[in-house]
């Protein structure tokens, strides 16, 4: 069906889908292998370290992990080798030209949930966009690929803002419905975030899990009758260097692993948090008052899922109270750091019990630094 390109629209998230990896590994299982490497490595380096040259590793915790994060278990693709101590990584095989990528096999997977939940014809979907931390290529774009799978005509292109690629990529669809570009907008957020951890770093091991979201956002005048209702939408950057990955076609990791630290996840956990609250509580706030809407009435938020604590102190910036969990549900407890999908994933499971005129937020916040904010009303 092609869609009248020129009338405006008013952009609603007419459904949800996730895909959830089968395999997860428990904190107990991952500090076991953690611990290990790191006997592992301080006999082999006994000399070095007796001599002062080489630093002796320090094991990890249980209970700091749960601590310090609320992370209890993450699912992940690859359990074996990252929990083998000799390799600690995913080590997904290399697919061929033919086979479909791994991010866009659980991205088409989320997508059909939320095309399913919308009783929505691939006929009627204009665009695809696969809004992730990391792309498995540079070209061709996996959002094309997901395209091509699902056989949804129109356009489709990568985006990558970090943690806040799915907020992101919920108003750039918001925008095109806005604007009259699209009725039917899916984004896609295959994050396998397994694959730029670095496991053997002690202070971030235990942080990111594997995932795939899509969010189906479209215009509310094909809406099924359930839906939400986009009320406004805010976005922000402030370059920072305290969450880096120096991965890049020009920078790659030596064949030797050599410098390998930097071109994966590296952060400078305690400043993110520091700086981030502030900065993502003062958007809420002012984006609310903005928008009409009392954020001490707001319903339900659905944070970024990175830390328990940072979500506990911005939740209770913006309510005026401690957060219950039925006010900020977490799914850190299970599904740890899975980057953009996070608020997503919360959202996806924690949304059908509210009811019609209910008003809600939905908050990223990550790399680089980017904040986004979507505010959302049930209709039903
Ligand atoms: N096991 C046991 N102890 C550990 C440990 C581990 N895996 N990792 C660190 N520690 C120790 C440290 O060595 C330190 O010990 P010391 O006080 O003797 O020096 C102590 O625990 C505290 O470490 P610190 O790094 O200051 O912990 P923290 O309480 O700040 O928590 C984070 C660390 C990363 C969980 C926390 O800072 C955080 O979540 N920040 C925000 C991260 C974030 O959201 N990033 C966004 C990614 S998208």
């Amino acid at each position: 069906m092609s869609h009248n390109k020129t009338l405006a629209g008013r952009p609603v998230i007419s459904s949800t889908g996730l895909f959830t990896p089968a395999e997860t590994i428990t904190n107990e299982e991952l500090v076991d292998s953690f611990n290990r490497y790191v006997e592992r490595f301080n006999a082999e380096n006994a000399d070095a370290i007796a001599a002062g040259d080489t630093a002796a590793l320090q094991p990890s915790s249980v209970e700091f992990i749960e601590k310090a994060s609320g992370i209890k278990a993450r699912h992940v693709m690859a359990k074996e080798p990252i929990l083998d101590p000799g390799t600690m990584e995913p080590r997904l095989p290399e697919r061929s030209n033919e086979e479909l990528s791994f991010m866009a096999e659980i991205g088409v997977k989320a997508a059909r949930q939320a095309l399913e939940q919308a009783g929505r014809d691939v006929a009627d979907v204009d665009a695809v966009l696969c809004a992730a931390s990391n792309m498995e290529r540079p070209y061709p774009a996996m959002a094309i690929e997901i395209q091509q799978e699902l056989g949804i005509e129109g356009f489709a292109f990568d985006m990558n803002v970090a943690c806040s690629s799915a907020t992101f990529g919920i108003q750039t669809a918001a925008d095109y419905i806005r604007s009259g570009n699209a009725k039917s907008v899916l984004v896609v957020s295959p994050e396998i975030t397994s694959g730029h951890l670095n496991w053997r770093d002690r202070d971030s091991h235990f942080i990111f899990g594997d995932v795939a979201t899509a969010v189906l956002v479209e215009d509310a005048g094909i809406a099924p009758g359930t839906h939400w209702d986009i009320l406004g939408t805010r976005l922000k950057t402030v370059f920072s260097n305290n969450i880096r990955n120096n991965f890049g076609f020009l920078n790659r990791a030596s064949p030797e692993g050599e410098g390998k630290a930097d071109k994966l996840f590296v952060q400078e956990g305690r400043k993110v948090f520091k700086e981030v609250v502030p900065m993502v509580a003062e958007m809420i706030v002012t984006e609310a008052e903005r928008l009409d809407i009392d954020p001490q009435a707001l319903r339900r938020l659905w944070l970024h899922q990175a830390n328990a604590g940072m979500n506990r102190l911005i939740a209770q910036k913006v309510l005026g109270h401690e957060a219950s969990a039925d006010e900020s549900p977490t799914v850190l407890d299970t599904y740890a750091n899975t980057s953009s999908a996070g608020s997503i994933i919360a959202f996806h499971k924690h949304n059908r019990d509210l009811s019609d005129g209910d008003t809600g937020l939905i908050c990223s916040f990550g790399a680089g630094y980017s904040a986004g904010a979507v505010f959302v009303r049930k209709v039903a």
